[in-house]
């Protein structure tokens, strides 16, 4: 199923009245008190992550298919950097500059409607682009790469949190997960110094809160009704997907 800014829209308001989903969230994937995550990737992950976009006070970090800001504005918070923060849902953009103003970080943190695959950001803007569980969605897959790449200043890193198949055969997944292949990818993409790992920690966390999802009396609360209809889709198949962190360099 094609995933629209519209579907995202919808998925975001759910999210806004859900401070027991977002709860639970925290928890499980040990995130710090604030961080307002719509993805998967764990506290002890975003360290890594921080560590591997090797940031200096005043640079430029572009947080791409931001959602609600939550990690750029968490690393901008730790480094000193500034943060854009790019997406193409004005729902999730309205509660990222909410957050941003909330946490005393407005003056280094832009939010702005844009697509994976034109940021409509300049060339060699950015010190280091994240993209955060997102990449996944970008239509054509090699188009957001060349975005990142075209964006970053030479020498800049770009840091990716995603899912890819075992198997690109296993018709259990979605093709968005299929088509993902990025240790082939981002040196198509002209990336230099490419690493792709997994992440067998991180994707217990995940699993882990996919099985309390389900456990949780849902009620009548919105974001955790969707957070268990995505945990019915995605558990059959979960042995069938391996969690990866890749990281490059866009060459000097
Ligand atoms: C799983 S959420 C992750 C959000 C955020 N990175 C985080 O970790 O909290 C996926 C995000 O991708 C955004 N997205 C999906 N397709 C997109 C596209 N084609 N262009 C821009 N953003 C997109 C969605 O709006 C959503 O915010």
């Amino acid at each position: 199923m094609e995933l629209g800014a519209a579907e995202f829209d919808r998925w975001y308001a759910d999210r806004t009245d859900s401070p027991v989903a977002d709860e639970l969230v925290r928890r499980v994937l040990g995130l710090p008190p604030g961080l307002q995550s719509t993805s998967l990737l764990t506290g002890a992950g975003l360290d890594e992550v921080v560590a591997e976009l090797a940031l200096r006070e005043g640079q430029v970090l572009l947080d791409l298919a931001c959602g609600r800001g939550g990690y750029g504005l968490e690393i901008a918070r730790r480094t000193g950097v500034r943060v854009v923060g790019v997406d193409f849902s004005a729902v999730a953009l309205e509660q990222a500059h909410r957050r941003a103003r909330e946490l005393g970080l407005a003056d280094r943190a832009g939010f702005r409607v844009g697509e994976l695959t034109g940021t409509g950001l300049g060339p060699a803007s950015v010190d280091a682009v994240l993209v955060v569980d997102s990449l996944q969605f970008a239509e054509p897959k090699p188009a957001a790469l060349r975005e990142c790449r075209r964006v970053l200043r030479p020498g800049g890193r770009v840091v990716v949190t995603c899912w890819e198949a075992l198997d690109p055969a296993d018709e259990r997944l979605p093709r968005r997960m299929r088509e993902m292949d990025l240790a082939a990818q981002l040196p198509s993409a002209g990336f230099v110094d490419v690493e792709v790992t997994d992440k067998p920690v991180w994707r217990a966390a995940e699993q882990t809160l996919w099985q309390q999802a389900l456990a949780a009396d849902a009620g009548d609360d919105p974001g955790m009704r969707s957070m268990q209809e995505e945990a019915r889709r995605l558990l059959p198949s979960f042995d069938g997907m391996r969690r990866v962190l890749a990281t490059a360099t866009a060459p000097r």
